[in-house]
């Protein structure tokens, strides 16, 4: 396991923490995925976490965005667009040749993924934290 989950990602928001959750989830089975070798063909796989990656994307920025917009966050179009990053670095990743270069794109997105929790879940995140308790989001 590569990603562990700790309290300092915690926000105290129960539906925002599951799907960050979930976001460790997807790095966990991609380093899981290369973990085995690179003898092995592991391009359905790897595609299979994309796709999932994507949709966790999707579902999870609208639901922050919605809650953004609804609340006045300040910072609303900062972040958004830290989101539209993040979309476009994966769909960046899509279109390269992944199946001759498995683990190394696979790689690439591991470090994307830690990189985001870092600087985007730690940071940005967590600029909306008091907010959206103050307003009993959960
Ligand atoms: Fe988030
Ligand atoms: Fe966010």
């Amino acid at each position: 396991m590569i990603f562990k989950w700790n309290d300092k990602y915690n926000l105290g928001i129960t539906s925002i923490d599951k799907q960050h959750q979930q976001l460790f989830v997807l790095g966990n089975q991609l380093f899981s995925i290369i973990s085995k070798g690179d003898e092995i063909d592991n391009y359905d796989k790897i595609m299979a976490v994309l796709e999932e990656l994507k949709n966790y994307t999707v579902y999870h920025f609208n639901h922050e965005e919605e809650l953004m917009e609804k609340l006045n966050f300040e910072a609303y179009q900062t972040h958004k667009n830290e989101h539209e990053n993040f979309v476009e670095k994966i769909i960046e990743v899509e279109a390269q040749n992944i199946d001759d270069n498995q683990n190394r794109i696979t790689m690439q997105i591991i470090e994307f993924i830690a990189d985001w929790i870092q600087n985007h879940i730690v940071k940005s995140d967590h600029q909306y934290k008091n907010l959206f308790i103050e307003s009993n989001v959960e």
